[in-house]
């Protein structure tokens, strides 16, 4: 259709038809079996008449399903209009991907990019059109337990791996490529920044904090083309993001220039009253729709004030108009007036739907999230070594993690199902291990078989639903009974090695005695197949973290890029008065950008070719040497300082980074441009611009361990 048959559709439209179009109800409203119509999830009170006209849906799945409601719902609306099938496909849609902040850990934008048209496909055959992905909140609170959703602590890294997810959702032809789905950027926002880690809380932000940290990965994918927004449910410096005018009018609409569909999230608009900014839905409607919210998933404060509000010249019909026009456009750019069922194929869908090259592609980027955090000498394995495979996620295939929607644990493959066909001497247990209580007989036999073993891997980790919404953690150590169990297994045997399966960072410090530690997050429907060959070294682990470990929760909110302070400890670590703790250190366990691999690799020769200028870009090399017998993909990171500005500037800030492949002996020499636009920060008229002085230029293969020059931005 065209722009201004949109605009004629709008006018043939009811007031009701209009206000009914914001709505947006889950799969429950359209389904043909009675006792999911009749559930608490399908009754908002509504009439049957509000049901048909209702613009959109989440949550319906499955070809035939999808086709079926699409034909049902054009049927009931008297002008044709279709509506737009939504869902959560956060990390795969039925092949399910390593959870995003495992992603974060791969570094790797065309890796990613993969996972987003991987499940893009397998969602748009099964009969989406619009995912609630890629979630850019950046994260610094373990606690809180969405930072599985996330792709870390970085606004570099998440900007970067936002374009790539946007880019595989929607391709570069939306409308005809009827493999693709738009793509919706959420949560905006700052919702990672929720007060104590605790889910839902408020959310308190300096602009410039906001600016710097916050905005720039949705920025990104909004750049991308992301097609929706969606509201986070905080407040943010008082004022609740889903009525937010500055946040969504000022900031995403006039200076970000997006014109795209704002949903709220599941409520965010009713919650406006919980948040005390609304007397009732009556105001709540009016806060959300003056603030530019088009659509209203799962609450009537629309269909029930919006007719009155603009009936009574509160809210100007202008608003309403716009916000119609906005979700018909979002339907019109998805060609469903043409295609009203785009690629939905029950035929395709059998054939497409967790295929064996989809398989591939999620092992692929399982092996690349993995992050070895540790390992005294004892990895990799090799087949021939007496190996014990114990502990409670040795054979748990509850290794999907939280968003995983269509994915079957059923199908996942375990870690004990990965490294049968590595190992020629894997002595497994056979007692059931719970993660929280484990029976007297399974440790009995834990024990037994780790006696026996020349080393022991140990499968530890949390269940999956210890992450993800509304599941912030105040203790992120790994359950009481696995420290025990532990605790228990060095008495019989020293050699062992953790593996850990998390939804966060977590508190390992119980583990300190662990001769190797593998990070291997939740890792998806291949997950077991990507750690045993990490473990048993047919893959070089390359992982390199996105999101720092703290020593302990109390160091909290911990990440790299933080402010020197006026006391800084480094320069005086003896002195009593300086910013430090009494009972532990100011740094990560183990630092955002960090991982080992099972090489060596040599940085030497950073060298930058002139000063920088804002005509003349810098150059700044390093070479980089693989001094061990196995080849390795080495991921070199390139941090600044900027030592004197108006206002405070971190330690250091990822500006660049390369993922690097090293044969055996082999020397590289790794370059990045460093434009002056790169060292732009929000000054305080909260306005982008550099200053020119002296800054410090780091590299290295995480953010701690670094090589360090200088050189100066100049007129
Ligand atoms: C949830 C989440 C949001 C998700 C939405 C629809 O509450 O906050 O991320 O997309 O509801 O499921």
């Amino acid at each position: 259709m065209k722009q201004e048959q949109l605009q004629n559709l709008v006018e043939q439209m009811t007031l009701e038809e209009k206000i009914d179009q914001l709505l947006q109800l889950a799969a429950a409203f359209y389904s043909d079996k009675a006792e999911e119509k009749t559930g608490p999830m399908s009754d908002l009170g509504l009439t049957q008449e509000t049901i048909n006209q209702a613009g959109t849906t989440l949550g319906v799945s499955g070809a035939k399903e999808a086709i079926r409601v699409q034909k049902e719902y054009m049927a009931n609306n008297r002008l044709h209009i279709p509506t737009i099938l939504m869902a959560d496909i956060i990390h795969g849609f039925r092949t399910i991907f390593p959870i995003p902040l495992a992603l974060g850990c791969t570094w790797d934008a065309a890796a990613v990019e993969k996972m987003a048209a991987v499940s893009a496909k397998e969602a748009a055959v099964s009969g989406l059109h619009v995912t609630f992905s890629p979630m850019v909140d950046l994260v610094r609170d373990p606690r809180w337990g969405r930072v599985m959703e996330s792709t870390g602590e970085d606004p570099f890294l998440n900007s970067q791996l936002a374009q790539a997810m946007v880019l595989g959702y929607q391709g570069t032809d939306l409308k005809n490529d009827l493999s693709r789905v738009a793509a919706c950027v959420k949560h905006f926002a700052a919702y990672g920044a929720a007060l104590s880690g605790r889910d839902y809380n408020s959310v308190d932000l300096s602009e410039q904090q906001l600016r710097e940290q916050y905005l720039p990965g949705y920025r990104a994918a909004l750049e991308a083309g992301a097609k929706l927004v969606m509201t986070s449910f905080n407040s943010l410096n008082g004022v609740p993001a889903t009525g937010n005018k500055w946040l969504f009018r000022d900031i995403l609409r006039k200076e970000f220039g997006f014109d795209g569909v704002v949903i709220s999230d599941w409520g965010a608009i009713q919650e406006l009253i919980a948040h005390g900014v609304a007397k009732d839905k009556k105001q709540a409607a009016q806060l959300a729709i003056e603030a530019g919210v088009d659509i209203e998933m799962m609450t009537t404060c629309y269909t029930d004030y919006l007719a009155e509000l603009i009936q009574e010249g509160t809210v100007d019909e202008q608003l309403l108009d716009e916000a119609v026009l906005r979700i018909l456009t979002l339907k019109n750019d998805l060609g469903l007036f043409e295609n009203p069922h785009r690629g939905a194929n029950v035929e395709e869908e059998a054939r497409v739907i967790f295929s064996e090259e989809h398989q591939q592609a999620a092992k692929d980027l399982a092996t690349k999230a993995i992050v070895l955090l540790k390992n005294e000498a004892i990895l990799p394995l090799k087949s021939e070594e007496n190996v014990a495979l114990i502990g409670p996620a040795a054979a748990s295939q509850d290794i999907l993690g939280a968003w995983s929607w269509q994915g079957q644990k059923t199908e996942a493959i375990s870690l004990a199902e990965g490294a049968k066909n590595l190992s020629s001497s894997l002595l497994l247990g056979k007692e059931p291990f719970d993660y929280f209580a484990p029976s007297e007989a399974a440790i009995k036999e834990a024990l037994a078989l780790a006696e026996k073993a020349d080393k022991v891997i140990l499968a530890l980790g949390e269940t999956s639903e210890m992450s993800g919404e509304a599941a912030s953690r105040s203790d992120i150590r790994l359950p009481e009974a696995q420290i025990q169990l532990f605790q228990a297994l060095q008495q019989v045997n020293k050699e062992i090695i953790v593996t850990v399966y998390n939804g966060r960072p977590l508190d390992l410090s119980d583990f300190n005695q662990a001769k190797a530690i593998v990070e291997a997050w939740f890792p998806g429907s291949q997950g077991g197949h990507a750690l045993a060959e990490i473990l048993w070294g047919n893959s070089n682990p390359s992982g390199r973290l996105s999101m720092s470990f703290p020593e302990t929760v109390g160091q909290v909110p911990i990440y790299y890029n933080v402010e020197n302070t006026g006391r800084p400890y480094e320069s005086a670590p003896d002195e009593k008065y300086v910013s430090k703790y009494l009972d532990t250190s100011n740094y990560a366990k183990y630092p955002f950008g960090f991982g080992l691999t099972y090489s060596q690799v040599d940085y030497t020769e950073l060298v930058i070719n002139q000063s920088l200028t804002s005509a003349t870009p810098l150059t700044a090399s390093v070479k980089v040497k693989n001094t061990s017998s196995l080849p390795v993909v080495e991921t070199v990171q390139f941090y600044i300082r900027d030592l004197v500005a108006e206002r405070v500037r971190p330690i250091k800030e990822l500006k660049a980074f390369e993922k690097v492949s090293l044969a055996p002996g082999e020397e590289k020499t790794v370059s990045c441009e460093l434009n002056e636009a790169d060292l732009r920060y929000v000054h305080i008229d909260n306005q982008w611009r550099s200053d020119t002085g002296d800054f410090q230029l780091m590299v290295g293969p995480n953010s701690r361990d670094l090589l360090t020059t200088t050189f100066q931005l100049i007129e």
